[in-house]
């Protein structure tokens, strides 16, 4: 444990909220403009478990752009778009910032979008898209944002379950190494989607311009132009606090990704709340979040909470590493005065590995620079203490999820930091009540690992529920242990109630801070014709945390070379799932590890391939698989450390 400073205000601020949640989110929801002021927090009889400010209405553009635009703010930098992987620089203040938006937002009225309907966006990290949420937030649109990475396939599922009235999407997107061409997959997703848009709007990028489909197809700069020339503006349109801001779909355990929605007004006073308290970040400061806007971070913390606090919010369309060097993050805190970065664990990773001394940070100047925070993953302690040594700087390693939209736990820094134990994510924010359950359900006591559950209702900012499924947000999340949200993470909460996050307790995986599916993949491999039967599993990866790996079991009398087959599995996982999934190992063994009940012993299997102690289950079917298992991976040099 290191020192911090004095316990600070967390202890009285968390108790407030427990005491009195409605008086403490009363007052938390000042920090908002409402069209009509709620009189009362938390309803806890509408919903599966409850729903915020049932009573208040508002927008979010008008609260994340409007208000600065229309106050002191109107000149100050909203956005600092950054793209090295481009070249291109931008800083767009928050009265352009209102003028874009709100003209985008008339396109997208003329479009037939209005309140409740959906919008997919299909883009790259550029302005425009954060420029269509914020126009979607503008009619009371409810906005869903896919990740850049997801094949068509994955889109096509997203489609059809939001049933998009209208898509935004950019050309292409632009990784180190290649110009990925998004409009063929957004065109083949349409093609594969039995619900039909009505019409696209697409971003045409100079590095890789799509063919339009005539009828559907609207080019971007064009309509924007049209619009602004005919002084085509719109109002924001004030929507319930309970009413869905955004869809955000998510890795689930059976096929079909979660729907997880998004209501207004609680989301909005949660991340007020988080950006002084949590981050320690002031209005008018630069606050760098080097996510994307696909996940949850990214809309959570590039765009709605700094714009929200009348920061300044970067766009970072680049890489930690290689775009140019290992110092691109050092180099865009110094040029902006960021004063808070918040990434992942495995962009410190790559960092370290290419600039094991921090070399690199002592050509910038960091003197604006606080604090670095890190989640999306478990933050191994050797990365955490490399980053506090060579920045010389708080290191924060907080815990969230898509799910809770904001964080369950950190140490907040804007309270008073606590003293930091390196491998924990520090203490519950309020409003969050968390507990290590065992299988029956029970607390157990601290220092005993079991599964993590926050007792309900959760707090303001957390899913109120599934995308059209109040049955499925119930099976999945709130059925297994009744009273509590089920994190599906498992941990424990020592004798200081610091919270230890170790692993999930379902299928999904985490690579290079990504959340994956590994029954996705397995569904995917179980597709190809020779396959019998596959299990893939998360194992262990010095830069990602987790790789995934299949090992299949091909049909009976299939005599092709295995190596082909291997290669076509891997091409067809990136094919369906998308490079994102990074799904680069497929082994073909002659049987997979089971019980005699016939459940493949995946936990034992990861083990070996961590080449951590196991020991023989004693209801193993065969146990020369297991063998089988460490020997193909032997073959392959995998595990070896
Ligand atoms: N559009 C299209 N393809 C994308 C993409 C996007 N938006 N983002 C990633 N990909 C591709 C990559 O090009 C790569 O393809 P490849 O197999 O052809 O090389 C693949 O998906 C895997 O990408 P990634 O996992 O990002 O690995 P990487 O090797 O490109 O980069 C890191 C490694 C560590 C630099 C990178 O993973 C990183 O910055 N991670 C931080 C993650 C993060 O911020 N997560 C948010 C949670 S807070
Ligand atoms: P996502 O929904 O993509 O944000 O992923 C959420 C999952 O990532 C959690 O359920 C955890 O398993 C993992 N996770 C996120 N932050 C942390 C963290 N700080 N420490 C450990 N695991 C984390």
């Amino acid at each position: 444990m290191t020192n911090a400073s004095p316990p600070g205000r967390y202890p009285e601020i968390y108790e407030a909220a427990r005491r009195d949640p409605e008086a403490f989110w009363l007052d938390a929801a000042r920090a908002i403009d409402w069209a009509q002021t709620p009189t009362q927090a938390f309803a806890p009889e509408s919903g599966p478990y409850g729903r915020w400010f049932p009573d208040g209405s508002l927008n979010a553009c008008h609260n994340a752009v409007d208000r600065h635009a229309d106050g002191a703010r109107a000149e100050q930098v909203a956005i600092r778009y950054d793209s090295p992987v481009t070249g291109t620089k931008r800083s767009i203040t928050y009265r352009a910032l209102r003028d874009e938006v709100s003209t985008l937002a008339a396109v997208l009225a003329g479009l037939g979008v209005g309140k409740g309907d959906r919008v997919i966006l299909y883009m790259p990290m550029v302005p425009e898209a954060l420029c269509g949420m914020l126009a979607c937030a503008r009619l009371g649109a409810v906005h869903s944002v896919v990740f850049g990475g997801f094949a068509a396939n994955e889109l096509a599922v997203r489609i059809e379950d939001a049933a998009p009235k209208v898509i935004l999407a950019a050309s292409c997107g632009i990784e180190p190494n290649r110009v990925v061409a998004y409009k063929p997959l957004l065109d083949a997703a349409i093609d594969a989607s039995r619900h039909k848009p009505e019409s696209c709007l697409i971003l045409q990028r100079p590095q890789g311009p799509a063919t339009l489909v005539p009828g559907r197809d609207r080019d971007w700069a064009e309509a924007l132009a049209d619009a602004a020339a005919a002084g085509e503006r719109t109002a924001c349109v004030p929507v319930a606090a309970t009413d869905p801001l955004y869809i955000l779909y998510t890795s689930g355990t059976t096929g079909k990704p979660k729907g997880v929605v998004r209501d207004t007004g609680g989301y909005l006073v949660a991340l007020a709340w988080s950006m002084p308290n949590l981050y320690g970040v002031q209005p008018g400061e630069t606050y760098f979040c080097a996510s994307d806007i696909g996940w949850v971070v990214g809309h959570s913390y590039i765009v709605y909470a700094p714009l929200l606090h009348g920061c300044t919010t970067v766009l970072y369309e680049g890489k930690p590493v290689g775009t140019p060097d290992a110092g691109a993050f050092w180099r865009v805190v110094a040029e902006y005065r960021v004063v808070c970065l918040f990434t992942a664990p495995t962009a410190l990773r790559a960092i370290k590995k290419e600039d094991s001394k921090g070399a690199r940070i002592a050509d910038y100047d960091l003197s604006a620079f606080r604090s670095l925070f890190l989640a999306g993953e478990r933050a191994d302690p050797d990365s955490v203490a490399w980053a506090e040594r060579v920045l010389n700087r708080p290191v924060v390693d907080h815990w969230w999820q898509t799910e809770t939209g904001w964080p369950i736990a950190g140490n907040p820094m804007g309270l008073g930091l606590l003293p930091v134990k390196h491998g924990s994510t520090c203490v519950p924010m309020p409003g969050y009540r968390v507990e290590v359950l065992d299988e029956g359900g029970k607390p157990v006591p601290a220092d005993t690992m079991g599964t993590i559950a926050i007792r309900l209702p959760l707090p303001p900012g957390c899913l109120p529920t599934l995308w059209g499924s109040d049955a499925r947000m119930r099976s999945s999340y709130l059925a297994t242990f009744p009273g509590y949200y089920d994190t599906s993470d498992a941990g424990v909460i020592d004798a200081d109630g610091y919270i230890t996050v170790l692993g999930r307790t379902d299928d999904i995986i985490n690579v290079a801070g990504h959340r994956l599916s590994t029954g996705g993949m397995e569904a995917v491999l179980a597709g190809h014709p020779d396959v019998a039967e596959c299990a893939v599993i998360g194992i262990r990866d010095s830069l990602k945390g987790e790789v995934p790996c299949g090992f299949v079991v091909l049909k009976a009398g299939v005599d092709r070379p295995t190596e082909a087959i291997e290669r076509e599995l891997v091409a067809k996982v990136r094919d369906e799932i998308g490079p994102v999934a990074a799904f680069k190992l497929a082994l073909t063994v002659p049987r997979l590890p089971k019980t005699r009940s016939g459940k493949i012993l995946r936990a034992t299997m990861k083990r070996i391939a961590d080449h951590e102690p196991w020991t023989m289950p004693a209801t193993i079917d065969d146990a020369t698989a297991l063998d089988e298992i460490g020997e193909s991976l032997k073959d392959r040099g995998i595990g070896e450390h």
